[in-house]
């Protein structure tokens, strides 16, 4: 429109300052040379007027078609130039390199936008990319204790260096055990954060869910010396949740929970309303964890204390699986802790 409205205005004042400048004087001429030579006055002011509208015209003209040449061209540059820019680097994600980002052309908004859209895409898959080579190496990495430990008790006990004793059964079971829970874990976080994730979703009081997790975990928390309580909220909505789905998570937690409280601790399962969320929280009075981990506990393999928590059995899944459970419940799930030693809060809110 700006192009368009450039070219007529040119046109116009073309027109405008044309016949405001030469029209009168070659009017004026023309009148002069009526009086010395022989016709008409009306035939004079008849050529007079057709030869002043016709140089209008024609330098109107062709300021309208200059105008609209350098217009165009300028125009087709810029969008041209845009529209390569847009190829290359859609050219460049293609071949795997996503760090490329388009600047925003200015030439119209559909334009910016554009651009951001192709910078939020690029974005995105590097952010996967990246996320996909970790996953890769964590794997490698999660496999290659247990695989080496096997294979140097199996090579011990064919040059019998080493003899087939409870001791030595116990642990290449406790070895394929891992390798067994760690293929298990897996599968169940890519089902968990695939999008084909199938919840069966049916009417739970809140308070049913709670008790479930808190009998579930119980022995657990006997066996650790910590103290297992249960609040919940009277007069609760239910929710339409799939119970199972939410009592994994819960167990998740707890799981979580009672394994970094020493005794004598206590855990806190509860339940209230908060706006349009029904919130669950688990709570303990254990070794917390730093501002600096926080942020990362739900990611896939994620431990704290590498060593220790591998030793206490974890693979780092159990909050990566439950944050992907909640996500496809619509809800959230935070972790809060004051710091080390100062316990943890998992906060997880369900919409009503
Ligand atoms: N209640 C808690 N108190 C202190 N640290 C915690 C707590 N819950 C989780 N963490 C830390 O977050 C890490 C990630 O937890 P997550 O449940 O994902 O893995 P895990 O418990 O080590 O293994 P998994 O759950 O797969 O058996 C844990 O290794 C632990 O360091
Ligand atoms: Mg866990």
């Amino acid at each position: 429109m700006v192009a368009i409205a450039l070219v007529l205005v040119a046109a116009v004042l073309a027109a405008w300052l044309v016949a405001g400048a030469i029209g009168p004087g070659l009017f004026h001429r023309h009148m002069a040379e009526a009086e010395k030579s022989p016709g008409t006055v009306v035939e004079h002011a008849e050529s007079a007027f057709a030869s002043a509208s016709a140089v209008t015209l024609a330098v109107a003209l062709f300021a309208a078609v200059l105008t609209a040449l350098v217009v165009s061209t300028v125009l087709a540059r810029r969008v041209g130039a845009s529209l390569g820019s847009l190829s290359s680097a859609a050219a460049n994600v293609a071949a795997g390199r996503f760090d490329v980002r388009l600047a925003q052309p200015h030439i119209g908004s559909e334009f910016d936008d554009l651009a951001d859209a192709f910078n939020a895409m690029a974005t995105r898959l590097d952010h996967d990319e990246m996320l996909r080579r970790r996953l890769m190496a964590d794997v490698a990495h999660e496999l290659r204790t247990p695989v080496a430990t096997i294979s140097a008790y199996v090579d011990a006990l064919e040059d019998g260096v080493e003899d087939l004793t409870p001791q030595t059964v116990g642990v290449l079971h406790a070895q394929t055990a891992r390798l067994a829970r760690l293929a298990a874990d897996l599968a169940a976080v890519t089902q968990a954060e695939s999008s084909g994730l199938r919840l069966d979703l049916q009417f739970v009081a809140p308070a049913r869910m709670v008790e479930a997790s808190v009998a579930a975990a119980r022995s657990r928390a006997d066996e650790a010396g910590v103290t297992l309580t249960a609040t919940v909220e009277p007069g609760l909505p239910v929710l339409r949740i799939d119970p199972d789905r939410v009592g994994q998570v819960l167990g998740n937690l707890l799981d979580n929970a009672i394994r970094h409280t020493p005794r004598p601790g206590r855990v806190t399962v509860s339940v209230r309303r908060l706006g349009s969320f029904v919130r669950f929280a688990v709570e303990d009075t254990g070794e917390g964890i730093s501002t600096e981990h926080l942020p990362h506990v739900f990611e896939r393999f994620y431990r704290v204390d590498t060593a220790r928590d591998r030793a206490h059995g974890g693979s780092g899944i159990g909050l990566a699986i439950a944050r992907a459970l909640v996500h496809a419940h619509g809800g959230t799930i935070f972790a809060h802790s004051a710091g080390p030693g100062l316990g943890t809060r998992f906060d997880v809110d369900l919409p009503v």
